[in-house]
């Protein structure tokens, strides 16, 4: 319902300016330190659209009563929620507020988190009529307009923020869940390369995996930017800049050769029997490229990479097509 949709945008609309605003009084003082803490600009800051959910969960309500809002429709947007003994309430509470827009750079939803270690560390709206977190990226409404071959796929807000501060303006990131196949296709159409600058802890690596079967379903590129000895690009972005993030960009792993590594780690290649079911592996992998040329390109570069022959790997890519 048009109309509906109209309403819940309205009301996200107004919630983030009352959050902007409360992020510059006395109030939000706590949450302009940590952002600053964090080394973000007055700019990026604005840019960003953040804010401050402060202690008083009253004032949000109390504002958006003020701008004509329905308790129901501020509720509807998961803006606030029902409290028995207090009435309708904030549903963030001493959080920095990171707006979340589509790409029309509409706000559909906020990611708040929290000053210091508390659960949950990041605290999403809820999906709404308005709010599909699988349709849409943070940092899209941006990146679609910045002026590069490539889009940089980041696991969170502060590493989107980080990267579009260093000038990479071209950086997103899903919304708090795993990277899905809409996503891509989204990315699809403003890009043919995605650099992936995932987390580097097991988890990055884990949803790297995925992302990139993900891409290659989608008939996108996926290269794999190596963040170590950092653990994601905020990290690394502080500690080295801009230039070396250049570097690391350029160095980016053929996605195909980041999967054959991490399952390498998983055999021991000591072991003659592992070290076969390796090379099947590989050549399971190999058979996934249609194009006969491109397979031949990977079988050799993974022969060569890994010491197989090229005639026993190609012999082992034809038995499992074969099979499959
Ligand atoms: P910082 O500690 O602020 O630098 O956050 P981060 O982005 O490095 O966090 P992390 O790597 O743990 O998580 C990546 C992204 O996953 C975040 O930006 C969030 O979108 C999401 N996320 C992290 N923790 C939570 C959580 O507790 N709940 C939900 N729903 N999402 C989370
Ligand atoms: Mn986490
Ligand atoms: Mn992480
Ligand atoms: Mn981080
Ligand atoms: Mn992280």
């Amino acid at each position: 319902q048009e109309n509906r949709r109209a309403r819940l945008l309205a009301v996200n609309k107004e919630a983030a300016k009352f959050f902007y605003y409360q992020l510059r009084t006395p109030a939000g003082e706590i949450g302009r330190r940590y952002l600053r803490k964090r080394e973000l600009s007055e700019e990026t800051m604005h840019k960003f659209g953040l804010g401050f959910a402060g202690k008083n969960g009253a004032g949000l309500v109390q504002y958006l009563r003020g701008k004509g809002f329905a308790d129901e429709e501020i509720q509807g947007a998961g803006l606030a929620g029902n409290s028995e003994k207090y009435g309708l309430m904030s549903q963030f509470w001493n959080r920095v507020m990171y707006p979340i827009q589509d790409i029309h750079s509409r706000v559909i939803g906020f990611g708040g988190r929290v000053m210091g270690d508390g659960e949950p560390k990041y605290l999403n709206s809820p999906e709404t009529p308005v709010f599909d977190k699988r349709r849409n990226l943070y940092g899209l409404n941006y990146a679609r307009r910045a002026r590069s071959s490539n889009i940089i796929l980041c696991e969170g807000y502060m590493d989107v923020i980080a990267m579009h501060q260093a000038g990479f303006t071209q950086a997103v990131a899903s919304l708090g869940t795993a990277f899905t196949e809409e996503q891509a296709a989204l990315l699809r159409r403003y890009t043919e390369t995605v650099l992936l600058a995932y987390d580097s802890d097991g988890a990055g690596v884990k949803a790297a995996l995925r992302a990139i079967g993900i891409l290659r379903n989608a008939g996108l590129t996926g290269r794999v930017i190596n963040m170590q000895p950092y653990k994601d690009p905020d990290e690394f972005m502080k500690a080295l800049g801009r230039e070396a993030f250049e570097e690391r960009i350029r160095q980016a792993e053929n996605s195909f050769f980041f999967e054959i590594r991490i399952l390498e780690g998983q055999f021991n290649m000591e072991d003659p029997e592992e070290k076969t079911k390796f090379h099947r592996e590989i050549a399971g992998k190999l058979c996934e490229f249609s194009e006969e040329v491109e397979r031949e390109n990977y079988l050799q570069a993974a022969a060569d990479k890994y010491f197989i022959g090229v005639d026993n790997l190609r012999k082992l890519v034809t038995s499992q097509a074969v099979r499959t």
